[in-house]
Order: C-alpha cells, then structure tokens, then sequence
C-alpha cells in the first residue's frame, strides 16, 4: 500500500505562532514513517504560504523546521497549491486563522480531508461568548458571566454596571476570539474594570467579563466524531495565579498531574460534561476541555480548545498516552478520524 501522505500546516497568523512550530516539529519526529510521507508548510505572520521540508523517514533530533529565519520567500505558493489527491492536512494552528473556521473552510473548499475540528465547531468553539451560550444550552456548569457585543458608551456603562450586580470581584476581562490569555484581564477593583475593556478591545469587539474563581485546573482530553471518547483528566498545577502567555510558554512554571489527584466521582462528572459539552458544539476530531475545579468541589467548564497544544509534553497528548494511547497512535486515530469526516460530508453533499 502506498503511503498517506500528510501536509502539515504549522507557524500561522495568531499569537500562538510558536506553539504551533513546536507542536508540528513533534509530529515529524514521531509519526510512524511506514505510514505517511509528509509535506510541511510554513505560514507566516503576514499569512503567507511557504513550502517548507518533505519528511519520508524520522528526522534526526536536531531537524528543525523551516521557520520565519530560515523560510525562503521565494518558495512562497499560492495556498490553493497545497492540494494533493488524497492527502490528509493537519492544520497544527492555534488561535485566530487556525482554530476558528477559516482554515477549515478553506480546506473543505479544496475538497481535502483534515484534522481536527470542523467550520462550525471551530468556530463556536473559538468564540468565547459563543461557546458559553451554546454550553449553557445544554445545561454544562459554566461561571456566571456578562457579555459584551455592542460596543458603544451608553452599552459599556450598562454592561460595568450589570458586572456590579451579578459579579463579584475578581472578574477576568477577556477578548471573545484569542488565545494563550493574550488581551486577558484579572481585574480585581471596579475602578480598573474599563482599562481592561479598553486592553481586551484591541483584540476584538466582543468582550467577555467573567466571574474570577479560586480554582484548581483541570483538563479532560477528547478524541472522536460520532463516537466520542474521553480520557481521566490531568491537572495543570500553577505556582502563579494567572496562567498568562509568559508563565505558560515562556517561563514554563506549568507542571501537569495526570491524572488529576481529585475525587473520582468528581473526574467522571468532568469526562461526562466534556462529551456533553463537545457534542453540543459539534466537536469533530479532537478538543481538550478545560475545567475550573473549586475548593468545594465544585466544577465549572471554562473552555474547549479545538485545537490543543500538540507537542509530545503537552496535556492532550498525555492525557492519551496514560489512556494507553502512544503519540504515534494517536496520530494515526486524528487521520482516520479526518477521513471519516471527510467521507461523511462529500457523501452527504452528493445526495
Ligand atoms: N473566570 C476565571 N477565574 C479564574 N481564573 C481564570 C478565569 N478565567 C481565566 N482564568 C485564568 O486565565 C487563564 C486563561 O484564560 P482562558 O479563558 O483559558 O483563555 P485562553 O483562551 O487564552 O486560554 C486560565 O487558564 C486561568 O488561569
Ligand atoms: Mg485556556
């Protein structure tokens, strides 16, 4: 049988651009190479497209993959002419641009089979405000919150004043559309409430102002389309209060425990929500659902990340390696799950 070839899609136009090189370069170097042949691209920050290296066999640990120092712009490609019959793309791409539709719309367009989420559980999933109408939907614990969508004066000092009514200090002021806590807020004083709005503003016109918690993190990992599965969850245990962009990536002060040393019947709650939560938002592929687990017990869905850090040290694929999952295997399960998707739509737009 010949090989699958798979395209890897890695850098992007979001915040998250590192990450996501981090993450592809643990895909080229643990795929199984008896399988797939795999071709990378490069997109830069400005959203070009650059044909980058062909992986047949495992790389030496050393390779790295061609990035913003080393791309050479006049292998720049127009992203239609990524296309290949038959390949599978895994668009490993965080944020806006990556995990909110576009690329997946774009993809679909090209009629090629791809990892991971689809349009609309991207998108809604992407959209922080509107992932918590369609939780709240089905009935997901989640926070209490105030949503700001019309950004005008008289609206920003309704919604300050509906944050005194319904919300205690601390609130988290969040852009709707972003990721890696960029534009994010802990507010803990009334007074510092419209500098947050104005930060988060910059980052999107859709604001979300959330009820802080005093909580454990906690996060349940989930692989599947029709059939969905779910994994026992792992804690990321933080010795800062706010896991922003610089204690995640950059200061690495994140340890993982998995799995989570937290009551069973507590982590079977938390396995149900997250399917419950990922059904509702038509969840396709995989996502990492993550929860907000108080002193009392508590839990709270905070968010579904539809495309999740994919390095080999990161939660999702841990959370599967405990399961019994290997990485590699892993990789094999996104791809037959891509083409089932994949077969599923063509054949549903053919009737
Ligand atoms: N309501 C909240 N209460 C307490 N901490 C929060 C709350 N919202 C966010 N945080 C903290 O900020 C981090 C980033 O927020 P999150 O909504 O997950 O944004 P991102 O999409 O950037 O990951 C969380 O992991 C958590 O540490
Ligand atoms: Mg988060």
């Amino acid at each position: 049988m010949s090989k699958q070839l798979l395209i890897l899609l890695y850098g992007g136009r979001s915040a998250e651009r590192e990450v996501s090189v981090l993450s592809a370069e643990s895909v080229i170097s643990a795929i199984n190479y008896d399988n797939y042949l795999v071709k990378t691209f490069f997109i830069t920050q400005t959203g070009d497209f650059v044909q980058t290296q062909t992986f047949d066999q495992t790389p030496d640990s050393a390779t790295k993959l061609m990035t913003n120092e080393t791309v050479n712009l006049a292998d720049k490609v127009s992203p239609a002419s990524i296309y290949e019959k038959d390949a599978v793309v895994f668009p490993v791409l965080h944020g806006p641009m990556g995990e909110d539709g576009s690329i997946q719309g774009f993809l679909e367009i090209l009629k090629l089979a791809y990892v991971g989420p689809s349009i609309i559980s991207a998108s809604v999933t992407m959209d922080k405000i509107m992932a918590k109408h369609v939780f709240e939907s089905v009935d997901v614990p989640q926070v209490p919150y105030v949503a700001l969508t019309d950004i005008t004066e008289i609206e920003i000092t309704a919604k300050i004043a509906e944050v005194t009514e319904k919300l205690t200090y601390p609130v988290f002021v969040k852009p709707a559309n972003m990721g890696s806590s960029v534009g994010i807020s802990k507010v803990d004083r009334q007074e510092d409430l419209r500098a947050a709005i104005d930060e988060a503003l910059k980052f999107d016109s859709r604001i979300l102002i959330e009820q802080g918690v005093d909580a454990r993190e906690i996060e349940v990992a989930v692989l599947g389309n029709e059939q969905v599965t779910t994994t026992w969850p792992g804690e990321v245990v933080k010795d800062v209060a706010f896991y922003d962009y610089q204690s995640k990536y950059i200061d690495n002060q994140i340890t993982m425990a998995i799995p989570a040393n937290i009551p069973e019947a507590v982590m079977v709650d938390m396995r149900q929500q997250a399917e419950k939560a990922y059904r509702a938002v038509a969840g396709t592929g995989l996502s990492r659902c993550d929860f907000f687990m108080t002193a009392d017990g508590q839990i709270y869905l905070n968010e579904i990340n539809a495309i999740p850090g994919f390095t080999q040290f990161s939660m999702y694929p841990l959370l599967w390696e405990n399961m019994g999952l290997s990485y590699a295997d892993l990789i094999d399960r996104l791809v037959a799950l891509a083409i089932e998707a994949f077969e599923t739509r063509e054949s549903k737009l053919q009737n």
